[in-house]
């Protein structure tokens, strides 16, 4: 079988999110990917517990799987508004200055210690609530003021200069928060500040969102002359609204509405080949998924392309075998001519 890196070799990287702990279990599934995403390693609260305290030796062991496996490694997350540990704002009053030195020594003892080995970085993640049209209120915000994000780039950039530095958003298909990102990169731009990309989690359901909204929104990311990625791609067999939690396994009707869904989404990835330079699924198999309890406690999701036994599933054939569809696809319509 070739792998689903091979496939996609002349698009993009095809990456996933994958824990230290899951490592041995995933070995084989892993080959069908070239690019790993720590899933939690390389968060603030894993790396840096304490203030004079960083632990690497998870993140370095990820680090090392990816450079004996000719994987690329994405950076997830430098700064965000949660898994942070508890001295990072608490303490006697942490002032501006304070809090700006405590994220330069986090930022340039991170990335400075993967200068050569992690690639790209979510520099910032999710800092745009939904339908609110500004930056989200955080303890980064309240203390340091709107600037925090500039200073992460540029802490970033001055530690290595060569990495690719992303600002990973949710929801970027949602008008307002699209409007939002745009608005702001354009300003980051202007003030010329090192970013280079746009992280689109991708974090979908079988029914939403609507395809031509996805569509819509790379047409007028790729105008931002950015290099766009989608992080975090998983496709829920429920709603984000569906409650319901009475189904011990999928049924054929969601097995098929998810391969079409990806199918869909995966054409609108090629047909955006020349900005989009990664496609990571955040999770290898549904054996674990982040969306097992979330938003529903205990309740079972399958949202990627491996099942639970590690087996390939329709969704998997669905983009792997574009290629073939198309042909079928050809070889009808000149039936009917
Ligand atoms: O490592 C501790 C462990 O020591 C402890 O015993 C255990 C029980 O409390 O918790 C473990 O930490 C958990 C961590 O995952 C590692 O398993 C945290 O509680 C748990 O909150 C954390 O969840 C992660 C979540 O981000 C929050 O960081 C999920 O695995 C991860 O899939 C999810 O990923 C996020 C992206 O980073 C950003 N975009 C959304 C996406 C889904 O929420």
């Amino acid at each position: 079988m070739e792998y689903l890196y091979q496939i996609y070799k002349e698009f993009f990287p095809i990456g996933v999110a994958v824990g230290l702990e899951h490592l041995e279990k995933y070995w084989d599934l892993l080959k069908h990917f070239n690019s790993i995403t720590p899933e939690n390693e390389l968060k603030f609260c894993e790396v840096h517990p304490e203030e004079s305290t960083y632990h690497f030796e998870k993140s370095d062991k990820l680090v090392q799987y990816a450079k004996e496996n000719n994987k690329l490694v994405r950076g997830h997350t430098l700064v965000w508004h949660t898994q942070n540990p508890d001295w990072l704002f608490e303490g006697k009053m942490v002032s501006r200055d304070m809090l700006l030195k405590r994220m330069e020594d986090h930022i340039s003892v991170t990335v400075d210690r993967y200068k050569d080995s992690i690639y790209c970085w979510d520099v910032v993640n999710e800092i745009f609530p939904d339908g609110e049209g500004k930056l989200r209120d955080t303890r980064w915000k309240e203390i340091i003021g709107e600037d925090y994000v500039e200073k992460a780039f540029c802490y970033a950039h001055e530690t290595n200069p060569k990495a690719k530095l992303f600002l990973n958003e949710y929801n970027c298909e949602e008008d307002i928060k699209l409007d939002l990102i745009i608005d702001y990169i354009c300003q980051l731009k202007k003030k010329k500040i090192p970013i280079d990309g746009v992280g689109v989690q991708g974090h979908y359901s079988i029914v939403y969102p609507d395809l031509e909204k996805v569509r819509k929104m790379f047409y007028r990311l790729a105008k931002l002359d950015l290099q766009i990625q989608i992080t975090e791609l998983d496709i829920s067999m429920f709603a984000f609204e569906d409650h319901s939690c009475d189904k011990k396994a999928p049924s054929r009707e969601m097995i098929d509405a998810q391969a079409r869904y990806y199918s869909k989404l995966f054409s609108i990835f090629r047909e955006y080949k020349d900005v989009i330079t990664g496609v990571t699924f955040w999770g290898a198999a549904d054996d674990f998924t982040w969306l097992d309890d979330f938003p529903v406690i205990g309740r079972k999701n399958w949202p990627l392309l491996f099942d639970e036994k590690l087996q390939p599933k329709k969704a998997f054939y669905a983009i792997a075998d574009f290629r073939e569809s198309q042909i079928r696809k050809m070889e009808e319509l000149y039936k009917e001519e």
